[in-house]
């Protein structure tokens, strides 16, 4: 790995654990204006000192991030299809050039790819343009397995497969879906994986065990979005999250993590 590439990804995941706490805000690239992502500069700028990364597109990046921030930026640069798309929702492309991802000083660019669909091929040959171009710049690569709304798909078999090929084409690293049996997906993928959160879980525990079952099983981290920023409690919601990807908590002590930060505790 050339020095550029391997200190932007050294950014992002975090030398000192090997681990990272990635926040995602990028939804509104198909989604619009969700809940709770209505004004995102409010919603990130709390967020913002708790988080070893945040993932986002160009436009709220611009818009809505303190240039003077020293939190690395996973720029989103895939796209071209709205929630209104039904199946042809994985009908994306590149949107943006990688010499504003450049301008902008990202420290990685993430794309999805839709393994199975029949977009399959345009996404996974952009994925392959992507890190070809990333190579010639010293750009990380993230590729993201997206499933749109067959969420029937996350089990371990398709998701080791999407891993495992977002690998084969260049992928620097992935982000995916927790599942059962993810030691199967981890175990086949030779770069790293990050998991997403998903819509928001019933509790806050479910958070944290999904979180500690995934690191326990393979993953560095996490790259969520809606279980952290959609709790009434967000910050205290990204401090216990950190204390498990980081410092090994269990979900109990995450727990007791968030009801302290709830309460205004240090
Ligand atoms: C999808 O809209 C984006 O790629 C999100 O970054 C990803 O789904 C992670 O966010 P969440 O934890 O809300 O699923």
């Amino acid at each position: 790995m050339d020095w550029g590439l391997e200190n932007r990804l050294k950014r992002i995941i975090r030398p000192e654990t090997g681990r990272v706490v990635m926040l995602a805000v990028d939804h509104g690239y198909f989604l619009g204006p969700i809940t709770r992502l209505e004004d995102p500069r409010s919603t990130i700028a709390p967020l913002l000192p708790h988080a070893d990364a945040l993932m986002l597109t160009r436009g709220v990046l611009r818009a809505c991030v303190d240039p003077g921030t020293d939190t690395p930026m996973v720029l989103r640069v895939s796209g071209g299809r709205s929630i209104l798309a039904g199946e042809d929702l994985s009908d994306e492309g590149i949107a943006v050039a990688m010499e504003d991802a450049v301008r902008l000083n990202a420290s990685a660019v993430a794309l999805s790819i839709f393994v199975g669909t029949r977009h399959e091929r345009q996404t996974l040959l952009g994925l392959s343009r992507l890190v070809d171009r990333g190579q010639e710049l010293g750009m990380p690569v993230l590729a993201v397995t997206a499933v749109g709304k067959e969420l029937e798909k996350r089990d371990a078999r398709y998701l080791a497969l999407a891993c495992r090929m977002a690998a084969e084409f260049g992928a620097h690293f992935v982000k995916t879906y927790y599942c059962e049996d993810f030691e199967k997906v981890s175990g086949s993928c030779p770069v790293p994986l990050v998991i997403a959160g998903g819509p928001k879980l019933e509790t806050e525990m479910d958070v944290f065990r999904m979180a500690r079952d995934a690191l326990d099983r393979g993953a560095v981290g996490v790259d969520m979005g809606r279980n952290i920023w959609q709790n009434d409690h967000a910050k205290a919601m990204i401090r216990a999250v950190r204390a498990v990807v980081h410092e090994g908590a269990t979900p109990e002590r995450a727990g007791e993590i968030f009801e302290a930060g709830k309460a205004g505790a240090r």
